[in-house]
């Protein structure tokens, strides 16, 4: 069996990750953070490996190659470290995550964002040369849609080759049948809620709430008492609602105006929400006010030692606001979203 394994992130939320990762598996223990990708050892068998939420995906690890040398050179040392992977004990653990489904074919994917003087294609074909000849009889080498996904990830510094247990509907979830412009990807909205610190006692609301996305992740995450949601527009409202039943998630949802919410004064003990960012939906100017009534109807309905986790690309707008109306931001977390970068803020009144 393999045990060393890497999860991939959207960049900026690899820490919160392998947080995700440790108290789910306990025995599981870093080896390094690099770029979108947390780097760990685990040593009894990966079952629950798939169930992980803030992840997009899962891989057992074929190869991890430090400072690689420029050059024909380089190639060379991809196919010799492929050559000498353990390719049966990663077939193993994808057989184990695919409820012991037989692989039938084969392809090499390869991404490239350090700097590098040979192209991604030369990287992957050294790669597939040498997964040619370790490959098991009767696994075939396809074009797309294979059952086994190596994937070759050269990053500068590191390089990684992996064998990828996941499939997309770890990412994309399978409720998800609606979208809307704007609309959350679920490993964000589950590190939202994860950040949240869920008890079962929350009352947990989203005002802004879309398609619904983190309050169904929220739900999917951990028990809580009540999980209520709104939005402005009766069409996201209707798609959250079909979202939570296909999701199974037991949710209240209204259409509203979250600058007068119809709940009463400390009346919710956590709010997680995706604010307009001023660029698809509303803008700058607009922002500026509606942050700023928002924040005075989330003072009124937040009860004591509530936690609100918040997202936006706004970030010094959102931070001056929530300072000058006494809250206190405990934790930032930066990443990248839809080529921006965004913040969650993880904030209480002061
Ligand atoms: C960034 S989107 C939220 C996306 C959501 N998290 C998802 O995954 O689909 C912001 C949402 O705020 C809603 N909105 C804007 N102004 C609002 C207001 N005053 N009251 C309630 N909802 C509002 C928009 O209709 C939009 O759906």
């Amino acid at each position: 069996m393999s045990d060393l394994f890497y999860a991939m992130t959207m960049p900026g939320l690899e820490t919160l990750a392998f947080s995700e990762i440790r108290a789910t598996i306990p025995d599981s223990e870093l080896v390094k953070f690099m770029r979108g990708i947390a780097l760990f050892r685990l040593t009894t068998s990966p079952e629950n490996l798939l169930d992980l939420r803030t992840t997009e995906d899962v891989f057992a690890t074929l190869a991890h190659i430090k400072g690689l040398r420029r050059g024909q050179d380089a190639l060379r040392v991809l196919h010799s470290a492929t050559l000498n992977a353990d390719l049966v004990g990663a077939i193993a653990s994808w057989r184990r995550a695919h409820h012991g489904a037989k692989p039938r074919t084969w392809r090499v994917v390869s991404q490239m964002s350090g700097s590098y003087d040979f192209r991604r294609m030369d990287g992957g074909q050294a790669v597939i040369d040498a997964l040619r000849k370790t490959m098991p009889r009767g696994i075939r080498l396809v074009e797309d849609d294979a059952d086994l996904e190596i994937w070759l990830w050269l990053g500068g510094n590191d390089v990684l080759i992996g064998l990828r247990l996941s499939n997309a509907t770890m990412r994309h979830r399978q409720y998800k049948r609606e979208h809307l412009p704007a609309s959350l990807r679920p490993t964000v909205a589950a590190s939202m809620s994860w950040l949240s610190r869920p008890t079962a006692e929350d009352i947990v609301v989203d005002p802004l709430c879309g398609a619904g996305t983190i309050l169904i992740e929220r739900g999917l995450l951990a028990p809580s008492q009540r999980l209520l949601g709104g939005d402005i527009r009766e069409q996201a409202i209707t798609l959250a609602r079909r979202n939570a039943r296909s999701a199974d998630v037991d949710t209240t949802w209204k259409v509203w105006d979250a600058r007068e919410l119809p709940l009463e004064a400390s009346s919710v003990n956590r709010i997680i929400t995706n604010l307009p960012f001023g660029k698809q939906i509303g803008t700058r100017a607009e922002n500026e006010e509606l942050y700023t009534a928002l924040i005075q109807e989330f003072d009124r309905v937040m009860g004591p030692n509530g936690l609100m986790v918040s997202l936006t690309s706004e970030d010094r707008l959102w931070d001056t606001i929530l300072q000058e109306h006494g809250w206190r931001t405990q934790k930032k977390v930066v990443f990248v979203v839809l080529g921006q970068p965004a913040s969650i803020f993880v904030s209480e009144r002061a």
